[in-house]
């Protein structure tokens, strides 16, 4: 490959990832707004958990900026959105198929 080419290729893959962390970042913002509204309560405005929420519940696994959040796959994720699991409620249930990826959008972006 000549030296040109590969210039030309690393500006195409760069472009990409622009445009892909741009769209995650408007999906991101989409999110924060149902975020507030549904789930900040128990989890907190920055995803770290709501201390008093955590007592209340006697729980640990408020933290949406955990590793053990990051390791879930997002089917996984939206799962436990839109059907509980545990102590939590399924907050997300009623929530249109691009909502639940914008909302998922956001609370990744909450992890970084
Ligand atoms: C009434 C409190 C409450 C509300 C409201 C709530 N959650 Fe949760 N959430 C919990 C609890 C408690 C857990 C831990 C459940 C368990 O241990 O199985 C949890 C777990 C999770 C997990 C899995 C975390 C992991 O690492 O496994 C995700 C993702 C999550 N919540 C997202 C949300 C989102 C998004 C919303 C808003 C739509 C929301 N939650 C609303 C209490 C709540």
């Amino acid at each position: 490959m000549k030296l040109k080419q590969i210039l030309l290729g690393g500006t195409a893959v760069f472009g990409l990832a622009l445009a892909a962390s741009q769209g995650l970042a408007a999906e991101a913002k989409e999110g924060k707004a149902t975020y507030d509204k549904l789930c900040a309560s128990c989890h907190g405005a920055d995803g770290k958990g709501n201390p008093a929420m955590a007592k209340a519940l006697g729980e640990k696994g408020l933290n949406l900026t955990s590793k053990e959040t990051a390791k879930l796959s997002d089917d996984d994720a939206l799962k436990v959105i839109t059907e509980g699991r545990g102590k939590m409620p399924a907050a997300g249930k009623g929530l249109s198929k691009q909502e639940q990826k914008d909302l998922l959008g956001y609370v990744r972006s909450l992890a970084k």
